[in-house]
């Protein structure tokens, strides 16, 4: 997501850490740029769309005095990548500027309250408010300290946030819930980032800014309060021995074991999604006569584990199609009555455009769910949800997947209440259950990490792979095989497992691997049917099953439990995820980049 430095320093000119600090931050991804510097009181705020270097030339950033200033890459989430919208933002005054990392839910509410008041806004941001907000309560005279606080205080959703003020010219502000903040302190100065990396050159003493606290940083070095009764905190240095290189990775070896670990992040951002366009798509979900989903590669798998929950959850049927077949298959029947929802990480993929480019000529109403504000797939959808994982660098898709499928649920959890398909009850148990998926991931990962790994050291010369699920479990087997496909080369297939008797078991002997997803549900019986005829032909079998699952646990040869009580419907995400850290290992062990897999893309942007 967005990157943030700030920094306030007793020798030379701020404006020339904050650009070597953004640059640094420059691998999170980002569309605009924008800097703020004090300068004898007063303000300097210049920013824009574009690349680090255009914007630092364009606005001629390198000219900012002052010593004590603030920059911010931003990875648009809410309104359009363009220079009114890059951050900082200002304060009606002109006299507060704050950059923000993350996403506040109940900005529309604290829009409307302060247009009423008089306020005028000149972004579609969320992040406007916030300055606008501090503004009102200087009026109290509390000071910026007790502002800023009462302001967090009112924000739901996730933040980073850096404040700098004329009203209190030698302190930077800075706070955080769920969106990272590290502070660092040099005999040059104090620093603020969301990550090490951004400062990692001009110090490794740092400490970690936690959910709800808010930093003042000085000449001095920082006090730390919590925001919710403004009480102190002590938190001492740390010293920071990763190489620069590490830092950008937040120590992980690779971007792709980060983006698994951020899951548990990433999922609850996904949870906030803004209503009136959650509504909208809705609505445009229950008018169509068809419903027809369509993505490539993995966002093909979201579709395809989205079509079960449309059908359990709203009793809606969806028809998932690869995007590249779209055109052959449905192109000659979509026409108005048609709803089709389209899903891609990037927004940019060549065969999900076509097939959006095609619908709207036969006049079909087209849906988006994607990660990339500004995409093309934003410009050419009727109406579009972003889900709100932040940028993926790893070419294997991971977060976007289980955030993709989270959204999906949403919608359809949103759709069968329209209808009337699920009892209030069952609406409250889903809704309770979907709350819950970022802390079962959180533990999955935790549990079974290295058992994940010792599994992959097992495993590691395996020559073929099968992946098999039943129900939804299905797209959860293929997700799982793709990963290994795209980063391991290992030849596997992967089938819905009833279907293996026609077919794929002929290709059973001795020690093949036979990966079984297998959560509890519906299907839980036929799957150890399924089990039960690989081992008989002499399989080893790995289930992905639930924790005390001593049926499942005892025809295999390995097992990695999830925890109890996830329904069927949600269990594509928590159960994907030992199969993105299988996959990750067999890679690392068999010593290939799991980042940059051979021939493939991060985007197909060609036919
Ligand atoms: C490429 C990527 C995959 C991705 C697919 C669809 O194949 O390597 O990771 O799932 O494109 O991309 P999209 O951006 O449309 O989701």
């Amino acid at each position: 997501m967005c990157g943030i430095f700030g920094c306030i320093i007793r020798d030379g000119q701020a404006v020339k850490l904050i650009t070597d600090g953004l640059k640094r931050l420059e691998y999170r991804g980002y569309d605009s740029i924008g800097v703020a510097t004090l300068l004898d009181g007063e303000l300097h705020v210049r920013k824009d769309m574009g690349k680090l270097e255009e914007v630092v030339e364009g606005q001629r950033v390198n000219e900012m005095m002052g010593s004590i200033g603030m920059g911010h890459t931003r990875w648009a989430t809410h309104g359009a990548p363009s220079m009114v919208n890059a951050h900082p933002h200002m304060d009606g005054s002109g006299n507060i500027a704050l950059i923000h990392n993350g996403v506040i839910e109940n900005y529309m509410e604290l829009k409307e309250e302060l247009i009423e008041k008089g306020h005028t806004f000149v972004s579609r941001t969320d992040t406007e408010v916030i300055p606008h907000l501090i503004e009102e309560e200087l009026k109290s005279d509390i000071g910026m300290k007790g502002a800023i606080l009462r302001v967090l205080r009112r924000l739901k959703g996730s933040y980073a946030v850096v404040v700098l003020s004329t009203h209190e010219p030698n302190r930077i502000f800075c706070a955080r819930h769920e969106s990272p903040l590290v502070i660092g302190v040099s005999d040059n100065g104090t620093f603020c980032a969301s990550d090490v990396p951004a400062m990692l050159p001009y110090t490794n003493q740092v400490a970690y800014l936690r959910n709800g606290e808010m930093a003042v940083m000085s000449l001095d070095g920082y006090e730390i309060v919590k925001v919710i009764d403004g009480s102190a905190v002590e938190r001492d240095l740390e010293e920071i021995t990763w190489s620069l290189e590490m830092a950008e990775k937040q120590g992980y070896t690779h971007f792709m074991l980060k983006e698994i670990y951020e899951q548990p992040h990433s999922l609850r951002n996904g949870l906030r999604l803004q209503e009136q366009y959650l509504n909208l798509l809705t609505q445009f979900l229950d008018m169509g006569k068809e419903v027809l989903l369509t993505a490539a590669g993995t966002s093909y798998h979201s579709c395809l584990a989205a079509s079960y929950i449309f059908s359990k959850l709203s009793r809606l049927t969806t028809i998932p199609v690869v995007s590249s077949e779209f055109i052959e298959r449905y192109g000659s029947t979509v026409g108005i009555d048609s709803i089709v929802l389209a899903v891609s990480q990037s927004g940019e993929t060549y065969d999900t455009l076509k097939a959006i480019d095609h619908a709207r000529m036969r006049a079909g109403t087209v849906l988006g769910i994607t990660n990339t504000v500004g995409s093309t797939m934003t410009r050419v959808s009727r109406a579009y949800l972003i889900q709100q994982s932040g940028p993926e660098i790893g070419v294997a898709a991971t977060k976007t997947f289980t955030s993709q499928v989270m959204v999906l649920t949403q919608l359809a959890m949103r759709l069968a209440k329209q209808r009337g398909k699920l009892s209030q009850d069952e609406l409250d148990e889903y809704e309770k259950k979907l709350k819950l998926i970022p802390d079962w991931v959180e533990t999955v990962i935790e549990n079974s990490a290295e058992a994940i790994e010792a599994l992959a050291e097992k495993y590691q010369d395996e020559k073929l792979f099968l992946f098999l699920g039943r129900g939804i479990s299905t797209a959860t087997a293929l997700e799982g095989r793709l990963k290994l496909l795209e980063i391991t080369y290992v030849p596997s297939l992967a089938y819905p497992a009833g279907e293996s008797k026609h077919g794929p078991i002929s290709i059973i002997e001795d020690d093949v691997a036979c990966v079984f997803v297998c959560p509890r549900g519906e299907t839980h019986a036929h799957i150890i049917g399924s089990i039960m005829e690989m081992k008989a032909r002499g399989a080893r079998i790995i289930s992905i099953c639930e924790e005390g699952d001593e049926e499942v646990k005892r025809l295999s040869d390995d097992a990695i439990e999830i925890p109890k009580g996830i329904p069927e419907e949600l269990s594509p995400v928590p159960y994907v995820v030992p199969l993105q850290l299988l996959s990750y290992h067999l890679a690392v062990l068999k010593g290939l980049d799991p980042d940059m897999p051979r021939n493939l893309a991060k985007s197909v942007t060609v036919p």
